[in-house]
């Protein structure tokens, strides 16, 4: 195809890394990709932590599940929505910052964006990478660990290092099941395209030596119960405003 298509082909969530540091250089060449995405209005809602005191990784590393790579990983981030500077910039014209939920949106949308040309540029330097989202296990621990402003709200983590696994690539659900044109498709249509994917799921789960099981099983698991009930709680007490 091309290389920018053949890159994003490559993606693998990787969980073990070597020792090998990831470097300033390619940190910085990765941020400044990420701040390439789009933005709404130009207004960068977002900014990331960098954590490289051992004692907090530690910390991070068991509210998150525990994860040891959080801890091991050659460097470690966390993605947040961040309107505190846009807070700062209405009082100090004068006026009275108005949350909204709107704001809370664009927030995460465009923290998002940014997040995956940060976390696709350092693929394409040769770096393995993985989401963390077990960091919205315990945000108000997470919130002591790292003292954030009102305004700063952690979204998830992301590991990056040196690769040490080289895991399968996951199948996707067929893009005709994703894409519709002009209308959504009848219930019918939606279970035919997931009774399919269960198919490759399936066979996905025994190349990978896990259990036997379907995708539909996995989300019937985890979307029959409210997942981190105090969330809701969490972001308005950093100033989100979630009506
Ligand atoms: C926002 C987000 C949070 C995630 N959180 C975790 C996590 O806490 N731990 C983990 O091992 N993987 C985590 N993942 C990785 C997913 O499990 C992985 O992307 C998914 O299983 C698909 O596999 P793939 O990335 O190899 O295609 C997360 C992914 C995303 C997008």
């Amino acid at each position: 195809m091309n290389p920018t298509i053949d890159q994003m082909h490559a993606h693998r969530s990787v969980r073990k890394y070597t020792n090998d540091p990831v470097t300033d250089e390619h940190i910085t060449q990765a941020m400044h990709a990420g701040q390439m995405a789009a933005t709404s209005s130009a207004v960068q809602p977002y900014c990331v932590l960098r954590i490289t005191d051992s004692a907090k990784r530690q910390a991070i590393a068991d509210l998150a599940g525990p994860q040891p790579k959080v801890h091991d990983c050659g460097a470690f981030f966390i993605i947040c929505a961040d309107l505190r500077k846009h807070m700062l910039i209405v009082e100090k014209s004068g006026k009275d910052y108005d949350s909204s939920l709107e704001a809370f949106l664009v927030g995460t949308i465009d923290a998002s964006l940014f997040a995956q040309n940060f976390t696709l540029a350092f693929e394409s330097i040769g770096y393995g990478t993985c989401y963390i989202g077990g960091i919205r296990n315990d945000l108000p621990l997470l919130d002591k660990v790292l003292n954030l402003p009102e305004g700063v709200m952690p979204l998830y983590g992301l590991c990056v290092g040196v690769p040490d696994e080289s895991p399968s690539s996951r199948p996707c659900i067929a893009p005709d099941g994703m894409l519709f044109v002009n209308s959504y498709p009848s219930d019918d249509e939606t279970h035919a395209h997931i009774d399919r994917y269960n198919e490759v799921y399936t066979k996905y789960l025994a190349d990978r030596g896990a259990k036997p099981s379907t995708w539909s099983a996995a989300i019937a698991k985890k979307f029959s119960y409210a997942a981190r009930p105090g969330l809701a709680e969490f972001f308005r007490s950093k100033g989100a405003n979630l009506d």
